[in-house]
């Protein structure tokens, strides 16, 4: 059984298997670790070094690396979507290019401009969904999860009986990367009944959403989401070569999907641990409120929010990188290849811990000869965190002052990789960063959260990512 038969105990646990991925390392006190995932899988190797992980996902991709099953997982759900492409198939840029609008700052801007405690994980999944829908597909006039909730909530208090049945449209994708064959896996769960309705449902909304769309568009109306970027840029290379738009090409549908699929539980995941460690260190929401007055005097009343209060982005890349929603990823290697010194075979699956050793743990000390030669030639100023207390919740590690003496949030300042690196890192980074800041604001400007120590849980749970099971609060409205 190699090492499953020790994650399974974790799991019996309710400890998540997560934290295992992050032990290893300093287990066998060496950077790479080999692992046993099943009676009949091949050993794979688990690496917890930023300067080597962010060198396989920045140097190698596509060289003596791949994406391995990670395509076949997505491949089953999306297959006409980027994520479910290796960098070198020609397809890949096609479908990428597609939605290349979507992440630049004219999109992003628009999109955005526009008692007792009580657990609010469930609040933050729904109004997380919403906002990934809406600025994906914008939310049509029935609204979304938060609408049918305020409605269920009025009903309730005009007739005391209402029932609140929540619906909204999630993708399964955590369960492909457990198979060991997802393509077959998807094949055949993809003919559950259950699930064919959820794609029918899917394709017949973002359907639904198009035909609304085109009459705007044509008419000269702007885009209000992403899919009116996609679908206005058809419109337009249609018109121009004197040919129908093809708006059921399907790159855009799973394309539109997997903005949902990959924005909707990282960003969810990342904003229940801010609430968290925003809850366990109740000083840092003083100075959060103090930044952003000092830094919005005036944009609050004018709801412009474009300009970055460092402290606040400090404080959101400190709690990404302590409490890292994605824990580790997975990576194939493409050719008989050397990982730290070791020989690596061909076709083996390489785990990359994006937290842990290095990252927000004291690192594990790693021969510099061993490093590989794209490694040692892009050496970053910081390695690791080493000097500077890294399992300590510190934002001000992010900050530095500028030539005026003014407080300067610096990415540069040390390792992080919640977003994963290079080519094939987070392609909605910039929406993520941009969605928290704002959905964090907002509701720090307006209340003051606070929650007793027995009320604070770290139990995590794993899905996609891994964020924590319960987020008890209580707020007080600010004045
Ligand atoms: C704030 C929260 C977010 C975090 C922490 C996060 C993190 C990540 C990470 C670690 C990866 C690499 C996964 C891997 O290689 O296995 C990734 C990939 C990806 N993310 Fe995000 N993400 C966030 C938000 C978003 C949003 C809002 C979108 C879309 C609108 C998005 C779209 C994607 C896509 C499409 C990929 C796959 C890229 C590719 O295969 O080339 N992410 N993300």
């Amino acid at each position: 059984m190699g090492n499953l038969a020790e994650l399974g105990e974790r799991q019996k646990d309710m400890q998540g298997m997560r934290p295992w991925f992050l032990e290893q390392a300093r287990r066998h006190n060496s950077a790479i670790t080999q692992i046993f995932l099943g009676p009949f899988a091949k050993p794979a190797i688990l690496l917890s070094d930023f300067r080597e992980v962010n060198d396989i996902l920045s140097h190698r991709d596509a060289v003596d690396f791949k994406r391995g099953k990670k395509v076949d997982v997505f491949s089953g759900i999306l297959p006409h979507a980027h994520p479910a492409m290796e960098t070198l198939d020609p397809r890949f840029r096609e479908s990428r290019d597609l939605v290349r609008d979507l992440m630049a700052p004219s999109f992003l801007h628009t999109m955005t401009a526009n008692g007792r405690p009580f657990d609010v994980v469930n609040d933050i999944v729904e109004f997380s969904f919403d906002s990934i829908l809406s600025a994906a597909t914008g939310l049509g006039s029935e609204g979304g999860d938060i609408k049918r909730q305020l409605s269920y909530l009025h009903c309730l208090e005009d007739t005391g009986t209402c029932t609140f049945q929540p619906d909204s449209i999630k993708g399964e994708v955590t369960k492909g990367f457990y198979m060991p064959w997802p393509r077959v896996y998807h094949a055949i769960n993809n003919l559950r009944p259950s699930v064919r309705h959820a794609g029918q449902t899917l394709r017949g909304y973002i359907e639904s959403q198009i035909t609304r769309a085109i009459p705007r568009l044509n008419r000269g109306g702007g885009p209000e989401c992403a899919l009116d970027y996609v679908i206005g840029r058809e419109l337009k290379a249609a018109q121009k070569a004197g040919r129908e738009p093809m708006l059921d090409d399907p790159r855009v549908r799973d394309e539109i999907y997997g903005y949902l699929i990959a924005g909707h539980d990282t960003s969810t995941g990342s904003f229940i641990w801010l609430m968290r460690r925003l809850l366990s260190h109740p000083e840092e929401q003083t100075k959060i409120c103090e930044n952003l007055q000092e830094t919005y005097p005036t944009a609050w009343a004018e709801r412009q929010l474009i300009k970055q209060a460092p402290y606040l982005v400090a404080f959101l890349e400190e709690v990404l990188r302590l409490n890292c929603p994605v824990v580790t990823i997975m990576v194939q290697t493409r050719m008989d290849t050397v990982v730290l010194g070791h020989a690596v075979p061909r076709d083996t699956q390489v785990f990359l811990n994006l937290t842990g050793p290095s990252l927000n743990m004291p690192s594990v000390s790693v021969e510099e000869t061993s490093r590989s030669k794209t490694s040692q030639t892009y050496e970053p100023t910081r390695h690791s965190w080493d000097d500077l207390d890294p399992e300590v919740f510190r934002p001000e590690r992010w900050l530095r002052k500028d030539a005026e003496g003014k407080w300067v949030f610096d990415a540069a300042s040390g390792p992080t990789l919640a977003f994963s690196a290079g080519n094939r890192g987070c392609w909605g980074k910039r929406l993520g960063q941009l969605e928290l800041r704002i959905v964090f604001t907002i509701p720090i400007w307006s209340a003051k959260f606070n929650v007793h120590e027995k009320h604070v849980s770290w139990e995590t749970y794993d899905t996609l990512v891994t964020a924590p099971k319960q987020c008890l609060m209580s707020l007080t409205e600010v004045q």
